[in-house]
């Protein structure tokens, strides 16, 4: 891959001084503006077989990823997946009459020391540029610095976080009315149905409620494209590769035999919604012996 792109708040030496605020870095308009290119994209297969990014990122001067993320300090920090740290940050974005908005991001930081997550922000930044879908959390940016040693990716803020937090928090402001479990429902069917029905179906493969964002409406957005791979085109039921995923949420076709089918991804929507309408987790080591895999037990 190649270098740094241009974005010149990916290069920490160039960085900020920490005390500048998020406010004074204004941005130029996200990838959604029609100003500003979209990402091109590479259509031949990559390793297993994903696709990749052909250029190093589509963040130009004026995304201060470093400034709006206070440098990725701690107190903004999201959570963290296996893969890397989400932050949150803040950016003056410029636009017509308003003059300067205030625009809240999410910034992913992978883990680039594993040629895992090189692999993951690959898949991820190439799979989310190709899809547009309202219940699909939106690519704003993404950027590969230093080498390969910072790899980011710059999403749509979701106000509420991921659904696992609501679900299963013990705090009583975090309980979804059944209203709302219903919509989260229906808004991730239409996500994967979108998905699966893409001339080149793509299987999310990682389909959980962590993977669920949901915004300051509590409109769901599926989220974490980084183990998605391309489905059948060509007649076939069922693509393979290496086993990947969450346990609890796997299918049994897939975990012992390798063949990942469209239908994975709708088994594993299957124990999110046993997870939703019950309250309890897919796996729990808490649970006694025969209760652990929520699969299993139900
Ligand atoms: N766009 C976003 N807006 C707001 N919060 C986000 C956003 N993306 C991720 N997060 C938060 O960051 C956390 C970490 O996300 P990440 O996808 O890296 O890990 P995970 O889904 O928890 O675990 P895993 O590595 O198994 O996927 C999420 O649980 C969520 O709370
Ligand atoms: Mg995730």
């Amino acid at each position: 891959m190649g270098i740094c792109c241009s974005c010149i708040s990916c290069n920490s030496a160039a960085g900020p001084d920490p005390a500048t605020t998020p406010a004074t870095a204004a941005a130029t308009a996200p990838a959604t503006d029609p100003a500003t290119p979209a990402p091109e994209l590479a259509l031949d297969p990559f390793p297993d077989p994903d696709i990749v990014p052909t250029s190093p990122g589509n963040l130009t001067e004026g995304w201060f990823l470093n400034a709006a993320t206070f440098n990725f300090r701690s107190d903004m920090l999201l959570g963290k997946g296996g893969f890397g740290s989400v932050y949150k940050g803040l950016l003056n974005q410029k636009v017509p009459i308003e003059g300067i908005r205030k625009l809240r991001i999410a910034v992913k930081k992978l883990d680039s020391n594993s040629k895992q997550g090189l692999r993951q922000w690959q898949t991820e930044v190439g799979f989310l540029a190709r899809v547009s879908h309202p219940n699909i959390v939106k690519l704003l940016g993404y950027c590969q610095a230093e080498g390969d040693k910072e790899l980011l990716i710059v999403y749509e803020f979701m106000e509420k976080g991921s659904l696992n937090y609501h679900l299963f928090g013990k705090r009583s402001d975090r309980i979804l009315p059944w209203e709302t479990r219903v919509r989260i429902a229906t808004g991730m069917a239409q996500a994967l149905s979108y998905l699966h029905t893409m001339e080149k179906p793509v299987i999310f493969r990682d389909f959980k409620t962590s993977n669920i964002l949901l915004n300051e409406s509590y409109i769901p957005k599926l989220s974490d494209f980084g183990l998605a791979k391309w489905g059948p085109n060509d007649g076939g039921q069922y693509v393979t590769g290496n086993v990947l995923g969450t346990r609890g949420y796997v299918g049994p076709e897939y975990k012992s035999g390798g063949r990942l089918y469209v239908k994975s991804d709708v088994y594993s929507f299957g124990v999110v919604l046993v997870e939703m309408l019950t309250g309890l987790r897919a796996i729990d080591k808490n649970r006694p012996p025969g209760k652990q895999n929520l699969r299993e037990w139900t």
